[in-house]
């Protein structure tokens, strides 16, 4: 019944964008286009729009408004982070950075790029779930450290960290503390004071906001070195004119989030994970239950090609996906079903599918039915039994 509608089960890629937030986004490309730095009224419009998405968003988090800055993405925020902090410490003899084996490659990438210039990268492994565990943290902190960086709810596996742990060492020790939660946010509880944040990575396409809008969390007082230098907007930090129609419409998939919707996502996924565990010879990666995101499946089906399952789903309108879409520019295998144990075949058998508010049980179910023959046709053709 559903072979001509389109199924969208990767929303860890990217997610559609809600219409309140197409709604509410709209006068600022048209009426109210102003630039917030002119003085004239239309510029204060603009102004008071943006004034009023970072209290939103600030609040949403713990933080206060003077501490949220807008950046053009996720990977923005992480490179900020990691690059503004290393050069503004660059003579004070703090140069290590700890990350971990899991995070996305905006921060792998970054802190390659950051050996380069001198720094050192302790990459800390997880366990077979993909949890971090924070002894391993404190183990790794030395006189040297500047910052840890730990991924909260892992793009691929959907494994959420113990932050409240980890930052606490981080702050017992006296070294800054860094999440990158674009998959987490208004999927689990964020709170800055209560996790000893320094700093939070925030993006809006994963929450049915537009593209290209991020945030960086900066707890007061901290020094950065901006990436864009020019004309000072964010607090000096963040030259550019500020995006305001995607800036208000991060705002409003913020301010329409809800907890039900988590709940409504995590019944839908335990019921896709009980369900596909049911079929022969397949495999959860990452954990089950309440720490793992609500909208995050991963199974590995042995002996087959994630690749064929997703194909044949796509031939069904069934949109999934093997790894992270935000890498798979590569070929390489994953780089976090590596870091959890998975062998080069049981990472190439893995698929992942991640649900959103919008998905329904019908879809679910129909899901369901065309992976069942999908892997069992796939399983009569595969020469490994
Ligand atoms: C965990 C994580 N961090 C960072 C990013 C990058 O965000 P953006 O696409 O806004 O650059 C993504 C997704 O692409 C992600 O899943």
């Amino acid at each position: 019944m559903f072979n001509k509608k389109s199924i969208y089960l990767d929303n860890a890629a990217t997610t559609s964008v809600d219409k309140e937030v197409v709604n509410a986004m709209i006068p600022y490309f048209s009426e109210k286009f102003g630039n917030a730095s002119s003085q004239h009224l239309i510029g204060q419009e603009a102004k008071r729009a943006l004034e009023e998405s970072r209290d939103i968003i600030a609040k949403s988090i713990g933080a206060k408004r003077e501490e949220i800055i807008f950046t053009g993405s996720g990977t923005e925020s992480n490179n900020f982070v990691l690059k503004g902090l290393f050069f503004a410490n660059k003579n004070n003899n703090k140069n290590h950075i700890i990350t971990t084996k899991i995070e996305h490659d905006c921060i792998l990438n970054t802190c390659k790029w950051l050996e380069t210039q001198g720094a050192k990268v302790t990459f800390l492994n997880v366990d077979s779930e993909g949890f971090v565990n924070p002894e391993d943290v404190r183990k790794a902190i030395t006189p040297e450290t500047l910052i840890v960086s730990v991924i909260h709810g892992n793009n691929e596996i959907g494994t959420i960290q113990d932050l409240k742990e980890i930052g606490k060492i981080c702050r017992e020790k006296g070294v800054y503390f860094h999440t990158d939660a674009c998959q987490s946010y208004t999927k689990t509880y964020i709170d800055v004071d209560k996790q000893n944040l320094d700093f939070v990575t925030l993006n809006a396409h994963k929450i049915h906001g537009p593209k290209g809008v991020g945030v960086l969390f900066i707890r007061k007082d901290i020094k950065l070195i901006p990436l864009l230098h020019g004309g000072g907007h964010e607090s000096g930090l963040r030259s550019s004119t500020e995006n305001i129609p995607g800036i208000v419409g991060f705002a409003k998939a913020v301010k329409i989030a809800k907890d039900s919707n988590i709940k409504y996502m995590e019944r839908l996924r335990d019921k896709l994970i009980e369900s596909i565990l049911k079929i022969q010879n397949t495999q959860l990666n990452g954990p089950k239950g309440e720490k793992r995101l609500c909208n995050n499946i991963n199974v590995c089906f042995n002996n087959i090609e994630g690749e064929a399952i997703g194909g044949f789903l796509d031939s069904y309108g069934i949109s999934s996906s093997t790894g992270s879409a935000c890498s798979s520019h590569s070929l390489q295998p994953s780089h976090v079903l590596k870091a959890i144990g998975r062998t080069h075949v049981q990472i190439n058998s893995s698929l992942r599918l991640s649900i959103s508010k919008l998905n329904t049980k019908e879809e679910i179910d129909y899901v369901l039915e065309i992976l069942n023959k999908i892997v069992d046709k796939l399983r009569k053709m595969s020469p490994i039994k």
